[in-house]
């Protein structure tokens, strides 16, 4: 098959989450079974053009009135047969942000910038004269190329590729004024609740919902949670109306990247045979976070937006409260690494500052995030809702054992200690309020001093467990076909 990938983030060129890692590794998968994928992205300033190739010809995009010219780089992602195309428009793409400036602020222009990336999907494929089978769009950002694929290119060469829309997190829903609508190539008779229209707004989001062949999200369980009103953020309606082109495909995992054994970011690489590497990139941490030296305190490890989404609320408390509580009568060590809303950080930071045993490093770091799955014993993820999660399938890779939330993918891919003689990691009660998020972290301080026998063979049991690319990309191959079909019958 031939399949063009549309997605506002792709790693290493540019990631804020998940999104990023997923991109690449999908595509790469879906190449080693034998399909032809292309990815296109926008050129975001921070991307080097050195070592791109620019397209001779220009790009010429269509929205409504508007004629737009871009330009296009190519090259392939490292050690694969995937080309990546980058949209190139200053006006539009030329900034540091992805989303948003510093302060986490979304640029108003959003709608245009993204709408802009979707469209040209087509006139990439128009140019190279490459006809995809499928276009495989991600999240809000281009969510539009499905409703332009089934409202603009529904006759001519277009006609018989399929649209797939994946879900990677439904609280993001790409909402803007409905005055938008012409400056998109959209008119009035577009805009109803069977397309655009959500709440007398545009949501992107929601018409990807509506016009998509296929719809994917990325666990089974969150498939069958968006469909419920707590978790369906107002789009469970819409979508349990699709609920039969809906599939739910766990991510994957790049164990090339992630895998304790090689990874050249810690310090001490290791593996289930040398797990006293594994101290000494504990050691290596508390060293340099300042914290107390010592084997026998356990050291929980958080990597994360600081979003609310994240649970941050329920770690924190009221004014931080839940958080010292914890730091100050549960005998463990916590480091935090992330950036995102600015109340989450402060308090935090707030915390930190109070408590000796609890390290803040507020940014983004690739290697650090190495690190810290590398050096702590439990991985922290106390998610309202979690889609997937990538980091606690990192963590269970590392040996760290997670303590999450009953949520998402979360409950997909952590099974608990205390219920399950499978257990790999600590699965928060239910009922999810301050003091089950302490009882969790109780339980992983008791299991580490008092059980340390229970404790290696659930960390062994951690390191084997595997979720590939290889089984995901075989399942996106089926959700293709069934969307081919729909779209030619
Ligand atoms: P989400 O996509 O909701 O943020 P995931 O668990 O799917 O959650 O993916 C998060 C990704 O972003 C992981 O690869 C994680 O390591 C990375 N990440 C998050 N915050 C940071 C940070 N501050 N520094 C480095 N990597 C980070
Ligand atoms: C989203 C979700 C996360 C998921 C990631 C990749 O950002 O919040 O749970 O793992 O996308 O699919």
């Amino acid at each position: 098959m031939k399949i063009l990938m549309v997605s506002s983030e792709v790693y290493p060129y540019a990631k804020v989450g998940g999104l990023a890692d997923v991109i690449p590794d999908l595509s790469m998968a879906l190449s080693r079974r034998g399909h032809e994928v292309v990815i296109l992205m926008p050129r975001y300033y921070r991307i080097d053009r050195v070592l791109l190739d620019r397209h001779p010809a220009p790009l010429e995009i269509r929205l409504g009135e508007d004629e737009i010219w871009a330009a296009l780089y190519h090259t392939e992602l490292p050690g694969s047969d995937v080309g990546i195309w980058f949209l190139e428009h200053e006006e539009l793409f030329g900034r540091a942000g992805i989303y948003g400036d510093e302060s986490n602020t979304d640029f108003p222009d959003n709608l245009r910038r993204f709408a802009v990336l979707s469209k040209a999907a087509f006139s990439l494929c128009r140019l190279l004269q490459w006809y995809p089978d499928v276009i495989h769009s991600h999240d809000w950002a281009t969510a539009l190329s499905q409703t332009y694929l089934k409202s603009h290119e529904d006759a001519g060469q277009f006609k018989e590729c399929a649209g797939v829309f994946s879900i990677h997190n439904i609280g993001y829903q790409g909402l803007f004024p409905a005055d938008n609508l012409s400056a998109l190539g959209f008119g009035w008779d577009d805009f109803h609740p069977l397309g655009l229209e959500y709440h007398k707004q545009i949501s992107t989001l929601k018409s990807a919902l509506v016009c998509a062949d296929g719809i994917t999200t990325v666990s089974p369980n969150y498939a069958q949670e968006i469909l419920s009103p707590e978790l369906g953020f107002g789009m469970d309606g819409v979508l349990s109306q699709r609920r039969e082109v809906l599939s739910g495909i766990l991510n994957g995992t790049d164990y090339g990247q992630w895998d304790p054994s090689r990874d050249q970011l810690i310090p001490y690489p290791y593996d289930v045979d040398s797990l006293e590497n594994k101290a000494l990139n504990k050691n290596f941490v508390q060293q340099e976070a300042g914290l107390e030296i010592s084997a026998r305190v356990p050291m929980i490890g958080i990597v994360s937006r600081l979003v609310t989404q994240k649970g941050f609320a329920l770690l924190l408390g009221e004014n931080g409260a839940n958080l010292r509580r914890i730091c100050g009568e549960l005998g463990l060590q916590i480091i935090i690494l992330g950036t995102g809303e600015g109340w989450i950080e402060d308090s935090i930071r707030k915390a930190a500052s109070d408590h000796p045993n609890l390290r803040a490093y507020i940014r983004y770091n690739e290697k650090m995030s190495h690190v810290i799955q590398a050096a702590s014993d439990f991985f922290l993820m106390p998610s309202l809702y979690e889609p997937c999660g990538l980091t606690q399938m990192y963590a269970l890779r590392y040996g760290s054992l997670p303590i999450v939330s009953p949520t998402g993918g979360l409950k997909d891919t952590v099974k608990d200690i205390g219920s399950d003689p499978e257990g790999t990691g600590i699965i928060i009660d239910p009922a999810m309020g301050e003091d089950e998020l302490y009882n969790a972290l109780q339980q992983a301080v008791e299991l580490w001093t008092n059980r340390r026998d229970r404790y290696s063979l659930a960390q062994k049991r951690a390191m084997a467990v595997r979720f590939t690319w290889e089984d995901a990309a075989s399942e996106y191959e089926r959700a293709y076909l069934n969307a081919i079909d729909r779209r030619r019958s």
